[in-house]
């Protein structure tokens, strides 16, 4: 009797509950379920690194053949992230027995991959494991991986500029003194910068079709100098990998592009893509766990780019605006406008700095090793894991880190992801910036989207992102990832590149080139500049070599 009451108990509460979710449900709060968020409860990660026992751990490496590590928080991590850290990993722990809807257990989280939960910066740091260094893999193949990684390393190493003793010392002082001096600038986000240089500026969320919340920020035209309405003046920015709205801005008034735009009457839009520190949001997924994460630059293009354009279109009331896109930024817009034709009738030009498509003959260590033709792809897979790309010092250090520090003599350069993987000319950037660039770069991205560029290294072409054969079958209905074509990009472009950047290598941006239907103007830095991928947002030279030609080119394009 009493075991019935309580089934009835239990049921009624359950019709209770089910009413009260029904009734607090929102129209607006519907999240559409993409066909990419279904399969991803079949992704299984290739690796699921499990919880060790110190013997377990000298052990396997011992199979290495690497010096034992104690597995210990690394240095760096603060009391506070080392707690925080635990009380996630506790956390972590308790919901990985979640059972999916099909009923598979869902795979223990890799300890190595997650994030703070609270605050807007990833703390870069805070790992439970130490890990040996990357990426010497297994035994047999020990001599031809270095060899590769070393050939990898000197090709990027080629294209630096090997300051001199004197220069490297001279520019280390510099910024270790402009380190000693307060600069609120490191702090400020892209509001705060704005109001401290006496610009206007909004912040605008956006919710895209899959239910991510992105930070617009808007710098409206200045009352006095506001153009011709006819001219349709919008201009919409878009950073590059691990950047965010804040690289527009950080080399200041009279400098940074944002405000020579601004300054020259332009209604100025800046776009954050998912997973940066301002798009960390959704509205049913959490950025702590890595469900948050699975996306490449396929959703970054087809979700994130036309919410963000249809909404400046629409609250502007203009038909067309002006794209200024930044490496991850062209990627992207060139998805699109492959993709979904009617983009190309809403962008009156793709001005691409640094355009990212072609990705061959990339120089970034960072990006080469994770392609999949390699030996030691597999195991530093492994080690950045499949959600927030967050790598750990030991991993930074190994895929160019170490090399940059040698280059520049700056272990804070070297150890930083963002220079790492882009590479850095000092004779290009005032010393003073290099602390306000460290203190704002990386703000933030999805392994996937760096995997979707190694990808890209060893691809015939520029295409989505390749789950592998199986799962191609799935989602694409092909066991190869589909390329965007990009013939289909009717929009005009004009673009600017330089040999000596890392990511748009001369060769790769040739055959874009080529394949552009509507190329109206291609600008390729002169030489003995020796821009490197961060000088198009960061260079003093950039205002006179870019951006002088990018406003020029906008007054006269006709709508
Ligand atoms: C920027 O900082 C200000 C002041 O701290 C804050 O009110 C605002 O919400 C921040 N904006 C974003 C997008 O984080």
């Amino acid at each position: 009797m009493k075991a019935v009451c309580v089934l009835v108990c239990l049921a009624l509460a359950n019709g209770i509950s089910a009413s009260i979710f029904k009734k607090n449900r929102q129209p607006d709060d519907e999240l559409i379920v993409q066909p990419l968020d279904y399969i991803n409860q079949y992704q299984r990660p290739l690796y699921q690194p499990q919880e060790q026992t110190y013997k377990q751990y000298i052990l396997s490496q011992k199979r290495y053949k690497q010096k034992p590590q104690v597995p210990v928080f690394s240095q760096e991590s603060s009391q506070e992230s080392q707690e925080a850290v635990r009380s996630l990993r506790k956390f972590v722990t308790v919901n990985s027995d979640y059972k999916t809807p099909r009923g598979q257990k869902w795979g223990k989280p890799a300890y190595t991959s997650f994030m703070k939960v609270q605050g807007d910066q990833p703390a870069y740091g805070d790992y439970i494991w130490s890990i040996p260094s990357m990426p010497i893999g297994y035994n047999d193949n020990t001599y031809t991986e270095q060899k590769k990684i070393e050939k990898i390393l000197t090709e990027a190493q080629n294209v630096l500029t090997h300051p001199t003793t004197e220069e490297k010392v001279k520019f280390n002082q510099a910024v270790a003194a402009a380190e000693q001096t307060p600069n609120e600038d490191l702090v400020l986000n892209t509001t705060e910068l704005l109001k401290k240089y006496k610009y206007p500026v909004e912040e605008h969320t956006i919710k895209t079709d899959d239910g991510y919340l992105l930070t617009v920020f808007h710098i409206p035209a200045k009352q006095q100098q506001i153009r011709d309405v006819t001219k349709k003046p919008v201009v919409f920015m878009m950073h590059g990998l691990l950047g965010s709205s804040d690289d527009w801005l950080l080399m200041g008034p009279g400098k940074s592009l944002a405000y020579l735009l601004s300054d020259a009457g332009y209604d100025v839009w800046l776009g954050n893509a998912r997973g940066n520190k301002y798009s960390r949001r959704h509205v049913a997924k959490h950025p702590a766990l890595n469900d948050f994460w699975q996306f490449s630059n396929d959703e970054v293009a087809l979700h994130d780019l036309p919410a963000m354009i249809d909404y400046v279109l629409e609250t502007t009331g203009q038909e067309k605006l002006q794209y200024v896109g930044h490496g991850q930024g062209t990627t992207a817009v060139f998805a699109l406008a492959a993709t979904r034709p009617i983009y190309n009738k809403k962008i009156a030009m793709i001005h691409a700095l640094s355009p990212m498509v072609y990705m061959n003959n990339v120089r970034s260590p960072l990006i080469r090793m994770l392609a999949p033709n390699t030996e030691f792809e597999e195991r530093l897979h492994h080690q950045i894991g499949h959600g927030a790309f967050k790598p750990s010092p030991e991993v930074i250090s190994s895929v160019g880190g170490d090399m940059l520090e040698t280059e520049i003599g700056s272990k804070k350069v070297g150890s930083n992801v963002y220079y790492a993987m882009s590479g850095v000319n000092i004779a290009n950037v005032e010393p003073a910036l290099m602390p306000v660039i460290m203190s704002h770069l990386p703000t933030g991205a999805s392994t996937r989207m760096m995997r979707q560029y190694g990808q890209a290294v060893a691809s015939d072409a520029f295409r989505w992102f390749d789950y592998g054969p199986v799962m191609n079958e799935q989602v694409y209905g092909s066991t190869k990832a589909p390329r965007y074509r990009m013939e289909a990009v009717e929009a005009p472009v004009s673009m600017y590149y330089s040999e000596a950047d890392w990511l748009a290598q001369p060769a790769d941006v040739a055959r874009l080139q080529a394949e552009l239907p509507h190329l109206v103007s291609s600008y390729k830095i002169p030489t003995d500049a020796h821009f490197a991928h961060m000088d198009f947002q960061f260079s003093t030279k950039a205002p006179e070599l870019v951006y002088k030609r990018i406003i020029d080119s906008m007054t006269n394009v006709s709508y």
